[in-house]
């Protein structure tokens, strides 16, 4: 049991908050404004120059590898890190140095934070107790929140007599009832059975537009950030790679990185000389990946290994000049292990990066609304490291 912190969601709500007052601020102004957010330990690890913005409503995630800077970037956004350079709005208000108890917000750890010493209901109604909600409002929004999270039964016991699961939801409870309208979660599913998991994840997201809520997720799950968000920022090493809508993200990831990171199996990389495209390392979805006889089509592969899903099959394919290469294949492939397969992969589904940076040259469908709303390192920004692939260190 982690040392209880009161969360920020479970401080009164504030009269008046510092900053100065929004003025004439647009309807469709963001929510939640960060720019150039920078908190390092010895120049290392942590954040560096991130910016971002948030609109009103919106469910936001954060993801990216271990340690790639998300929960310091949430922390920073929740008021429990300084930063050493940037600016964090909320609401139209500067809260760069206000304290996490004014900044209207609530947040979910990934360790759940519960009082120990409190009972389950006590700690869901911790924060409405301490603003005096009124008794009846109390008890409707926890008998609400019980019922939301599966907790009925529990409502009396104390966080030590219950699973660590149980003591997440409760958790969650408490962000539900705080009545925020900006909620913070560190990975608050990352104690849950698989089961479980999906279905809070469904809870949360209702939860979310039922309340209007605006919500910024971290998680490490690609497909838990895909399947909840209206907006990803996909960080890496303390910077943020991309930012863009699920959609966008998967058709047209600005670089390597994210096309690898992005996708369950992730995009294959084929060194573009094996294609006539010296220079330039070609991507290709599972799905686009189309098989033909040996011989025929852009490369002959070899048939690694074949998993059969149900409605359909993977087929793992090597070849001396690719990594990652799958085809997603309706019903049972038939094909056997060592057999010699042609490969096509179709002009306009081909997403193209240069070998030497990594970064996306162009995409298919890129629709410029999409290119927009992506963030890729700013000019002068030192270019990410090559990745070209190395089949060598190929993973299939
Ligand atoms: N208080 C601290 N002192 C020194 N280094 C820190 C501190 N907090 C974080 N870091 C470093 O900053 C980097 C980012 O840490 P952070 O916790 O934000 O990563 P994360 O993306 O949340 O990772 P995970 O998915 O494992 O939770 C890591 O290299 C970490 O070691
Ligand atoms: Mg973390």
């Amino acid at each position: 049991m982690p040392e209880p912190q009161p969360a920020p969601g479970t401080a009164p709500a504030p009269t008046s908050t510092p900053g100065d007052a929004p003025a004439d601020l647009p309807v469709d102004a963001p929510f939640v404004e960060a720019a150039g957010l920078t908190r390092q330990w010895n120049g290392a690890g942590g954040v560096a120059d991130v910016s971002l913005a948030i609109p009103r409503g919106g469910f936001v995630s954060i993801l990216g590898p271990s340690g790639c800077g998300k929960s310091t970037l949430l922390r920073l956004l929740a008021g429990l890190e300084t930063p050493q350079a940037g600016s964090i709005r909320i609401d139209g208000r500067d809260m760069t140095h206000a304290p996490a108890a004014a900044r209207g917000l609530s947040m979910v750890f990934q360790s759940y934070a519960l009082f120990p010493h409190l009972s389950v209901a006590e700690n869901i109604l911790f924060g409405m107790r301490v603003r005096r909600a009124p008794r009846a409002e109390r008890a409707a929004r926890l008998a609400e929140a019980v019922a939301m999270l599966g907790l009925e039964g529990l409502e009396r016991r104390r966080p030590a007599e219950l699973s660590g699961g149980q003591r997440q939801r409760v958790a969650l409870a408490r962000a539900v009832v705080s009545g925020h309208p900006l909620c913070l979660m560190d990975e608050p599913l990352s104690n849950l059975d698989a089961k479980l998991r999906h279905s809070v994840r469904r809870d949360i997201k209702a939860l979310q537009r039922r309340l209007g809520l605006t919500v910024v997720y971290v998680t490490h799950d690609q497909t838990e950030a895909m399947s909840l968000s209206d907006i990803v920022v996909l960080m890496r090493a303390g910077r943020v790679e991309q930012i863009a809508p699920p959609a966008a993200l998967y058709a047209a990831p600005v670089s390597i990185f994210a096309a690898e990171f992005v996708g369950e199996p992730p995009m294959a990389m084929v060194q573009g000389a094996a294609l006539g495209m010296p220079g330039r390392v070609v991507g290709i979805r599972p799905e686009k990946l189309r098989l033909a006889a040996p011989g025929a089509g852009d490369l002959t592969g070899r048939v690694v290994d074949v998993e059969f899903l149900g409605a359909g099959s993977r087929v793992v394919i090597e070849h001396a000049a690719a990594r990652g290469l799958v085809a997603s294949v309706a019903g049972a492939a038939g094909l056997a292990p060592g057999t010699e397969i042609g490969l096509c992969l179709p002009e306009d589904d081909r997403v193209l990066f240069d070998a030497l940076t990594g970064r996306a040259e162009r995409g298919p469908q890129q629709d410029r609304g999409a290119q927009d709303r992506q963030t890729g390192p700013r000019d002068g920004r030192k270019a990410p490291s090559p990745q070209p692939p190395e089949p060598q260190q190929s993973n299939l």
